[in-house]
């Protein structure tokens, strides 16, 4: 994955537990600043080598170090160099869920190389949005699931996102919204 990615690995590390800890992970996955130059792509195992070697200094699990990197993911979007690109998404979650292929397109353009996933909109009620996630990548779906929950708190919206595989394959999460 680019290095953006990577880069923001890092800023959610530093802010939550100090560059001691960034130092160890670097240290323990055997990488470098080479690896987190934005407009580089690197191979993905690359990405999940840090993803697992942070999950082992934080003593956290790998999914729930992915869920929090996701939250991070969105929050700092907002807020960083791609707060332009976020405005895409619109002003209510539904709108933001259904404009993320969009927003993506958008990057696209800027970075051919990347493989980026796709959305699909299921079904949709006031309580209830279900959404499937296509990619070419497996062992991600813990950090959608952070994405989604960081544009819920975007949106002040409480609830919870519930991740099952439908018997054909496809990856299916359902976001419950608390009334
Ligand atoms: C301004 C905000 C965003 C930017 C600039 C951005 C850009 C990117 C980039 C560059 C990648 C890596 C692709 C690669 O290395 O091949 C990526 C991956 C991904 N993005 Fe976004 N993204 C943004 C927001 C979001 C949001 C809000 C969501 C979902 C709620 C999302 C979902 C994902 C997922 C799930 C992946 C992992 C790749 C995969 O599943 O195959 N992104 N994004």
């Amino acid at each position: 994955m680019f290095g953006m990615i990577h880069r923001s690995a890092r800023d959610m590390v530093l802010a939550q537990f100090g560059q001691q800890a960034w130092d160890e992970i670097l240290k323990r996955a055997e990488l470098d600043d080479t690896s987190f130059v934005s407009g580089e792509s690197y191979p993905d195992e690359v990405t999940f080598k840090l993803i697992t070697t942070a999950a082992e200094v934080a003593n956290l699990s790998v999914d729930d170090t992915l869920h929090a990197f996701g939250e991070h993911w969105v929050a700092a979007a907002w807020g960083g160099p791609y707060a332009t690109v976020m405005t895409v998404l619109g002003r209510s979650l539904g709108e933001s869920l259904a404009n993320l292929d969009r927003m993506h397109a958008s990057i696209q353009i800027a970075m051919p190389d990347a493989d980026l996933p796709q959305f699909a909109i299921l079904a949709e009620d006031e309580h209830r949005i279900e959404i499937e996630y296509i990619s070419n990548r497996a062992g991600l779906e813990n950090f959608v699931r952070g994405l989604f929950r960081g544009l819920m708190d975007r949106f002040g919206i409480k609830g919870e996102v519930v991740y099952a595989q439908a018997p054909d394959g496809a990856r299916i999460f359902t976001i419950l919204m608390a009334q």
